[in-house]
């Protein structure tokens, strides 16, 4: 067993290491390392808990039991799920967060133990540390199970509006106070059992709420603000159970989370409250509604196949890649990389267009274009790279939908309208890769597949892809 000064000067190390592992993962050519570093720090923080002083003996097969369980299934889903599930596994685990803020508060509680010598402030702020944990645990908890079903298609995308929903999630925070009140100045453990109760259900109710309320378009700020949570119930955690490790860790990913959600806001164009509001974005991947249907944008929509698709892209000397969730769901990165080494050997100037809500969650495109190995020099961001569209000859677009949709910046009755996009509309010709006519996440109709310089190119992107690095060879 460690002396509780070794496990302080673990606890140290490990916490530098987090810190170290956030600036790692803030590019993508330092993100290897960054998740070296955190893995070590995780691994050093879990062995000085439970080696630490704190851990007895006859606790150490349970703990060591429960870790087994956890290992084994996290080790299983690590091994079962898909590039693509991964936002819902991520929206599952921050749920987990909250459960277990959630379960050490009414653990805290009840147990005689932990408040044994406390008394006047020091009990005040233990009971305060108590209500809190679990009232975020409860709202983490319950908005991270929405979201997963959210993501993953087990719900609709489609925002649940309520009437006199502002009203209610306030009448909610005011009963909630009141509970608060209550449970401070409870006479017995029951009774303070009865507020902690009320307050949960009432927290849980406020979570599934919140998170239906949300549009399609505005979940990617929803999963980071319910990263942020899940730090903050990590932090309550912490406080609860006076592990300085889990107060800092849990403080870290709270803000790095927050501030996640504020670069979401601003990619978005939205603030925080009118997300938190909710509304924005329909449902998802619906068929659009036919081209003589009374909403459907005008135009005709004009097909292009791979060979010609080839041709085009063989007389170009500027081409922009746009990757979207498509290119995630057909694993097309790898024959994107081809194809881009194929053309910048011929001369042509090829860059990527990344927009920071492409995919289904933070950097996805970043993670596959990393992985197929595209140089990090040519993979731009969409504010670097918006105003070259007009002098570009070809913009493909593989797989993205509501990131190119031009509805976001002409229609202001657009469910998106407002939401900044990557302007392909504007290159010589764009064309688009996918296997339908059908809608994106946000489930909004997309006039850029009927403009009269854009081809759609229809199929699986990697099949499709496939195709066109032949034509390219031949
Ligand atoms: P989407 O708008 O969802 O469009 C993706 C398109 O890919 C679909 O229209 C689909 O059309 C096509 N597709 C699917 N499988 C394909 C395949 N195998 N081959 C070719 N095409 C395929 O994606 P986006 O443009 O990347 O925009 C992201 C959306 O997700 C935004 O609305 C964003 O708000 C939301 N979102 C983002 C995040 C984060 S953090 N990035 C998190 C949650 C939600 P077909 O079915 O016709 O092929």
């Amino acid at each position: 067993m460690m002396s509780a000064s070794l496990a302080t000067v673990s606890y140290i190390g490990a916490i530098i290491l987090f810190i170290l592992s956030l600036g790692g993962l803030s590019n993508p050519e330092s993100s290897r390392r960054g998740n070296l570093y955190g893995m070590i720090g995780m691994a050093i923080a879990v062995l000085a808990t439970v080696f630490g002083p704190r851990v007895t003996m006859a606790g150490l097969p349970w703990i060591i039991g429960a870790m087994l369980a956890g290992g084994s299934i996290g080790l299983y889903a690590a091994r079962k799920v898909q590039m693509t599930q991964m936002p819902e596994l991520v929206a599952l685990m921050h749920s987990l967060v909250g459960l277990a803020a959630m379960l050490v508060g009414f653990a805290n509680y009840i147990d005689p133990m932990a408040a044994l010598n406390l008394s006047g402030a020091e009990k005040a702020i233990h009971e305060i540390e108590v209500y809190i944990g679990i009232l975020i645990g409860a709202v983490t908890f319950a908005g991270s199970l929405i979201a997963f079903a959210k993501l993953s298609g087990k719900i609709g995308g489609k925002p649940l509006l309520l009437p006199g929903r502002h009203f209610m999630n306030l009448a909610g925070l005011l009963v909630v106070i009141g509970f608060g009140w209550q449970f401070m100045h409870a006479e017995s453990v029951s009774s303070g059992m009865t507020a902690l109760t009320i307050m949960t259900a009432i927290a849980l109710l406020f979570g599934i709420h919140m998170v239906m309320a949300i549009g399609g378009a505005d979940m990617p700020v929803v999963v980071s603000m319910l990263n942020s949570y899940s730090g903050w119930a990590a932090a309550a955690t912490g406080f609860m159970l006076n592990n300085d490790l889990l107060i800092v860790v849990g403080a870290l990913v709270g803000s790095s989370g927050a501030i996640l959600s504020y670069i979401m806001c601003r990619a978005m164009n939205r603030n925080f409250i009118s997300v938190i509001a909710g509304g924005f974005g329909s449902g998802s991947g619906k068929p659009a509604k036919k081209a003589d249907g009374e909403a459907a944008p005008a135009g005709e929509v004009l097909p292009v196949s791979a060979i010609e698709t080839a041709e085009l892209l063989k007389d170009a000397k500027n081409v922009i890649i746009v990757p979207g969730y498509g290119m995630a769901v057909a694993q097309a990165q790898h024959t994107v990389n081809e194809i881009t080494k194929v053309l910048r050997e011929k001369g042509v100037n090829v860059r990527f267009g990344i927009h920071p809500v492409a995919g289904r969650m933070p950097g996805h495109m970043n993670v596959l274009l990393a992985e197929a190995r595209v140089p990090y020099d040519i993979v731009m961001e969409m504010d670097e790279l918006n105003a070259d569209f007009p002098d570009t000859d070809v913009s493909i677009v593989i797989g993205a939908n509501d990131i190119v949709n031009p509805a976001a910046q002409d229609d202001p009755t657009s469910p998106i309208a407002g939401m900044p996009v990557l302007e392909v509309w504007k290159a010589k010709t764009s064309i688009v890769m996918k296997r339908s006519m059908a809608t994106g996440y946000a489930g909004v109709d997309n006039p850029l597949f009927y403009k009269e310089n854009n081809r759609m190119l229809f199929g699986d992107a990697k099949k499709m892809l496939e195709e066109v690095l032949s034509a390219l060879k031949a």
